[in-house]
This record gives C-alpha cells, structure tokens and sequence, in this order.
C-alpha cells in the first residue's frame, strides 16, 4: 500500500498552543489517593506525593493539568480542603459514591502541580453551588493578601498566592448524571453572572464555558448555542468532552471513530461561529477539549464497585496495543484543529482511565497510551500543518470512506525540524512518500515506532514494557510505515 503526505511551509493551520497537552486529576477512583498522593510510599516524597509517578509525569511534560472534577466538582465543597487536615471533615461523594477524606485538597494540588512542572486549570462547582462560592476561592487562590480569603490562604502556609490563570466554569452541567444538572438557559445566565464576577476581579484570567458532554447528547449543538448566546463575550472557551470506545469489538470501526472527533469539533466550531455572527463579535471563541480519551474497559467492573469507600478502584482501564492507535489518531484530530483548540485534557492522568498506572504501596509503568502522547507532547510544539493526505480508504458504516493513513506535521518553533505523526490503520505496510514545498533539504534525523503483533498486548506491573516505543535507525531504506502502527518521523528541515 502507497501514501503521500503533501505539505508547503508556507501554508499552515495555526500555531500548536502547548497546553493541548494538558491532562487531568479529579478526585476519582485512585487518581488521587494511591495516585499522585501516597504518604507512607517507599517513593513518597515529604508531602506524601510519589515521586515515581511524577517522574512519569515530568517526562510527559504536562503543561496544565485540571482539576479537582469531572463530575465530582458539581458537588464538591472546596472550604472543606483546606487549613489543618486533621480538621477536614470527610464527605460523601456523590458523583462516584465515594467518601472524600479531604486530606489531599487545593493547597497540596498546587504544590503537587509545581513540583510536577504544571499549571493548575481549576474547576469550579456550578452545580450545587454558585457566584459567592466561586468568588471565594479566586480570591483564596489569587489574592496576595489584606483581605478575608486571601489571608485565610496565608494562615493556611501559602504566602504566595497561587496564580491560577485558567477556571472551569462548572462540568458537564447538560449532563443528567449531574449534582445540579441546569438547562442551557440557567447554565448560561450562571456562567455569565460567575464569569462577570471573576472578572471584575481580574480581567486576565481565562474561563472556559461547559459545551455539551459530548456530541451524541440529545441537546448538542444547541445547548452551545443558548449558553454561548447568554455568556460569549465573558468567556474565553466553550468546553469539549469526547470517549471512544471498542465495546463490538471492531477493530476498523474504533479506528475510524477519530473522525468522529473532526466531525465534533467541526460543528462546535461552526456553533461558536454562528453566535459570533449574530452577535457582531470580534472575538473568535476558541475551544477545550478539557476531556478526551479511550473509555470503556472498566465499565463493567465499575459497576460491581461496592460504595463509600475512599481511593476505590474506578475507571482502570488497562490500555491495548489499538487504544494507543486510536490515541495516537485522537491527537493528529487536536494537532489538526489547532486553530481553534486550544487547551485539550488527557482524560485522565493516573489510574483513572490514565496513561500512568500504580500498585497502591508498589510500582508506577507506562500504559500503551502513554507513549503516543509522550512523543506528541515531545515534538508536536511549533506550527501545525496544513498537510494533504493522499491515501486508500476503506468503507466505515459511521463515517464513510476513512483512510488508513492519517497524519499530521508540526513544524517545531525554531524552524529547525518537521515531525510527522502516522497512524498506519491498514494491516499492510504502508510506503510514505513525502512531499514538502518550501522544506527541499528535509533529511530524516528521528524514527519512533509503536506496535505489536499482539493487538491486545497491554502493559502490566509484572511487564511494564511489553508495549513500548522503539526507536528505529533514521537511515532504513524507503519509508515504510509498520501494519497497524503509529510512528513519528523526525526531519531536520537544514534551515537552522
Ligand atoms: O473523566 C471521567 C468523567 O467523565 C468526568 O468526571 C466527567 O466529567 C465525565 O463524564
């Protein structure tokens, strides 16, 4: 099988806003407690956070992680995480039917996110709570001092304040999993009503709007467009939520279900745009995919999970050979739509439908997904390109004639190198022929490959590297892209 990839420097999406590598902790399962924060771990640091996940962690290099939810946020008090943690009182999580000891709450978060080199994006609850609750915690969180929260904070250890620069507004509020599920109206009177009171606090600050909690919702688009129509000028992002799935076990329909998340992105695009049309607005609303991944190996055992336990197993799915290529596609879509998107979450970040996972008291390892997203992460910094991708297609009943190349090329920010993502979707190798207009003395310098025979291979404590990239010599012959397979090709572009 042939597939050309056809690019020219001068024509290009946008430039690739790092914190599409963004990821996610919620007070969930084992994110958390076993997670990032284990005290008494041979590897915890002083403050109880493992040192060995956050290794796992720098190496990824998350530019911002959210947090605390997720749906637990939409009943999540957040005075209750603070000040001395043997005075925190312990609470029903209704969200996950869990009991939150709160002795991991906002203060340890952002110090966590520091020594793990991260932004904190903070969640605010907009389901049980409103305006006064919101404002509270920015001034906690942002104020340096002399007033009522902002000495709170300082009483409490923290004399810098923390500077979160990116807030949620709420999650998931079309949801009717929800704790305090609104309709779009009321969600955006009360999204406009909190942002304008941020704001007045500091106009700086980023907020990101709830959209649907994903496409399928009845209500979608039209929810992004009666909340938007309430709040589009106080806002700075409308919110995207997408899972995928392999539940018919169909490995070409899973493989296709990345056009799925084009085709989503697309119509919230074309929604954000129509109400900027009506409202004569400058201002282009941009997008976060604050919640994407692979989710559904888990399910089952989840529903057997026994409640009102604290750090429960939930949501482990242990990630496959197909999952890190449908991952590896998911993030060619964002690489592709980096123009609009720009902040995106890695759902989630440990444990919790997660590319790191943990034994409570034992290791940390790498899951299959992991390593699409580490070299990303790693060589998808720079300019997003406009590439055109000539490849045979094969028939999805979803989503029509999908090809079993797909791509994307990011120019790095000093010019001096073009990274190439390929996901091989076909059970053939695939021969790449690239052509770059403006780049004449591209010359191959890198070549990473993910695959396996097996397509269900996972990664386990006892075989933590069962799946793992490999680099490859960059001289081998013509290029020929592995059946079933992502790789990223690394060229000097000699311009440097
Ligand atoms: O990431 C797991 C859950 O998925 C989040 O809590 C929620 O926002 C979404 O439904």
């Amino acid at each position: 099988m042939k597939a050309r990839v056809s690019l020219d420097k001068e024509y290009v999406i946008g430039a690739v806003d790092k914190r599409i590598y963004g990821s996610f902790i919620e007070h969930l399962g084992r994110a958390v407690y076993g997670g990032i924060y284990e005290p008494g771990h041979p590897k915890a640091d002083a403050d109880g956070f493992r040192r060995d996940v956050l290794d796992l962690i720098r190496e990824l290099d998350v530019p911002v992680v959210r947090y605390p939810g997720g749906n637990f946020v939409s009943s999540f008090k957040w005075e209750d995480s603070v000040g001395p943690a043997a005075k925190r009182p312990r609470r029903l999580d209704l969200a996950w039917k869990s009991v939150e000891p709160n002795s991991f709450g906002m203060g340890e978060f952002v110090k966590w996110a520091k020594t793990a080199n991260t932004e904190t994006m903070m969640a605010i609850n907009l389901g049980t709570r409103g305006i006064d609750a919101a404002r509270n915690l920015v001034e906690y969180c942002n104020h340096p001092g002399g007033s009522y929260w902002s000495d709170l904070r300082r009483e409490h250890g923290s004399k810098e304040p923390f500077g979160i620069r990116l807030w949620c507004l709420g999650n998931e509020m079309d949801g009717p999993w929800q704790v305090g599920q609104k309709t779009p109206d009321e969600y955006g009177r009360i999204a406009y009503e909190t942002a304008k009171a941020i704001k007045l606090f500091d106009p700086a600050l980023e907020l990101v709007a709830c959209g649907s909690s994903n496409g399928h919702m009845p209500t979608f688009p039209q929810w992004e467009a009666t909340v938007l129509d309430h709040c589009y000028d106080s806002v700075d992002y409308l919110s995207l939520h997408h899972y995928f799935h392999n539940d018919a076990d169909d490995l070409p329909a899973f493989l296709a279900s990345s056009v799925g998340m084009d085709r989503f992105i697309d119509s919230v695009v074309a929604t954000c745009d129509f109400v900027r049309a009506k409202k004569r607005s400058k201002k282009p609303m941009y997008l976060s995919f604050d919640e994407w991944n692979v989710w559904f190996h888990s399910k089952d055992a989840d529903s057997r999970n026994e409640p009102w336990q604290v750090g429960p197993h939930l949501l482990e799915d242990v990630y496959t050979m197909e999952d890190a290529l449908v991952v590896g596609c998911l993030i060619n879509v964002l690489l592709r739509h980096a123009d609009r998107v720009k902040v995106a979450c890695l759902a989630q970040l440990v444990n919790v439908i997660a590319p790191i996972m943990t034994d409570n008291g034992g290791a940390a390892w790498r899951q299959t997904i992991y390593w699409p997203f580490l070299y990303a992460s790693k060589y998808g910094r720079g300019t997003s390109m406009n590439i055109k991708v000539d490849s045979p297609t094969y028939a999805d009943k979803s989503f029509g004639d999908v090809p079993y190349l797909d791509a994307s090329a990011v120019l790095s920010e000093d010019g001096a190198s073009l990274a190439l993502f390929c996901v091989n979707r076909s059970k053939e190798p695939m021969e790449l022929d690239l052509r770059a207009a403006g780049l004449e003395n591209l010359s191959l310098i890198e070549r990473v490959e993910l695959r396996h025979d097996d397509l269900k291979a996972t990664n386990t404590a006892a075989s933590p590297d069962k799946v793992a990239a490999k680099v490859l010599p960059a001289d081998r012959g013509p290029l020929a892209l592995s059946p079933l397979s992502f790789t990223v090709l690394r060229y000097s572009t000699g311009e440097k």
